[in-house]
Parts: C-alpha cells; structure tokens; sequence
C-alpha cells in the first residue's frame, strides 16, 4: 500500500496531571515494535509540554487538540501556533466536530489554522464529518465535499504531504455507533476522490486519512483491513493505554 498508517488518540477534557503522565509511561512501556506506525497523542495542551518531553527520543509524537490561526496578540485563552510547536508538538488538530459543533469553528476558520499550521511546520489533522440528520437526508457527501474544499482553501500542491485527513461522522463520534467499515471505507474513498478532484492523483494516493468515531480495540481490525482507511482517530478508548495499545496493534 505504501501509504502512512497512523493512530491517534485525542484525549479531549480528561485526566489530571498524574493520570496523563500515567497513561503516557502505559502506552510507552506497552509499545514494543510498531514497524513504521505512527502514534500521536493529543493530551490537554497544559500537559502538552510535559508529555512530549516523556515521549522524546520515543515513536509516540505529541499534538494540541486545537490552536487560533493568529501570531500573538489580545486573544484572551488562544493558542498561537508557534506556542504549539515550542511545547514539542509537531502535529494540532484542526476542525474537529466538537470544535464545529461546540464551539461554532466554521470552515473558513478552520482554513486558517490549516494555513497557519503548515507556515508554522506544523502537521494539521484536519478533521471532517457529517451529522446525523445531514446522512439521514443523504447529504454526506455534500458536506464532506464542502469541508474538504473549505478547509483546503488556498492550500498548496505541495503541502499536501504534511496534512492528516480524519473523516469522524459526528453521530458515530462517543456513541458506541462505529461507522460499518463499508460506510467508512465508501466515505474515505469519496474523500480522495475529491482530493484528487482538488490536486492530483498522487496527492490524493499518498493522503493518510483516518476513520474516528467509536473506534475500540474489538471493531478496528474490520476498519484497518479496508484499502482507503489508513488508521483511527480515537477517543474513549485512548484513555486507557491497553485499549490504546491493542488498537495500535492491530493485525
Ligand atoms: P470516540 O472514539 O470517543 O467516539 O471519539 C472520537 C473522536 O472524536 C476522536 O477525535
């Protein structure tokens, strides 16, 4: 396949200081040979720094879970992100459905911290998905196709190589309600259809993307096996380093 394969767990708001550190040594000692999988673990940014020390000289790499697109300035509770990367980080995720949805992030917003991640060395995980009524209404593919294009806005050709694509269908994301992997797999390969509507083929080839939205260590091995899924995203289940290992791990 020849395509990069990576997990990541985003740990949203959860664990105190000395449970993230705990949970860092976990997956760390559990690791053994992960071949050329990549991990990153996007811990509370105030434990960002803390955690990308322990990971140092480790394969386990360290992301933010969001930052704002500006330099510096009067943005009271922001992130920039050269802040992300001076905690040792090399990868933010950028868009995800709670940010969206909670938070109000549009695409356009989402497009800057994209721009601003890669003027800044940064990877973005850009995340993606459609809600629950928007696949009632047999509107995914819109909606992933206007994300895609919103959130890609301006970007070069030749940036395409640092970005992530993560496809989370909102409904599936802490439900228990995994995406079948045929749904995924359909969606995925929809998503590079569009990349390579947007670029080229190859670019599209070579673009991780990422399956998030109940993902557990007992439904990964029928997403992993599909052509067009090159790893997860995962939430609940990152938490715990042996669930997070045995997705890792995955056959
Ligand atoms: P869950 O794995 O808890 O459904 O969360 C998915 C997610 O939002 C990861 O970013």
């Amino acid at each position: 396949m020849g395509r990069r394969e990576i997990f990541a767990g985003n740990w949203k708001m959860f664990k105190t200081y000395r449970e993230a550190e705990d949970l860092v040594k976990g997956i760390l000692s559990g690791l053994g040979d992960i071949g050329s999988r990549e991990v990153v673990i996007f811990p509370p940014a105030v434990y960002a720094r803390d955690m990308a020390k322990l990971c140092m000289n480790t394969q386990v790499k360290v992301g933010i879970q969001n930052m704002y697109h500006e330099k510096e300035g009067a943005f009271t509770g922001e992130l920039s992100p050269s802040m992300v990367r001076d905690c040792g980080c090399a990868y933010i995720l950028i868009g995800h459905s709670e940010r969206r949805h909670v938070f109000g992030e549009k695409d356009g917003d989402v497009n800057k911290k994209v721009k601003a991640a890669l003027e800044n060395g940064l990877s973005p995980v850009l995340c993606i998905g459609e809600l629950l009524d928007d696949r009632e209404k047999g509107r995914t593919r819109e909606i992933v196709k206007k994300q895609l294009e919103g959130g890609l806005d301006r970007i070069a050709a030749g940036d395409l190589d640092k970005i992530i694509i993560a496809y989370e269908p909102v409904w599936a994301i802490g439900t228990g309600k995994v995406a079948t992997p045929e749904i995924a797999e359909e969606t995925h390969l929809f998503i590079r259809e569009i990349i390579g509507t947007l670029y080229d083929g190859k670019v599209s080839q070579n673009m991780p993307i990422l399956y998030g939205g109940s993902v557990k260590p007992d439904n990964i091995s029928g997403l992993h096996v599909k052509e067009n899924i090159d790893g997860a995203l995962v939430g609940g289940a990152c938490l715990k380093a042996d669930s997070f290992l045995d997705i890792i791990h995955v056959k």
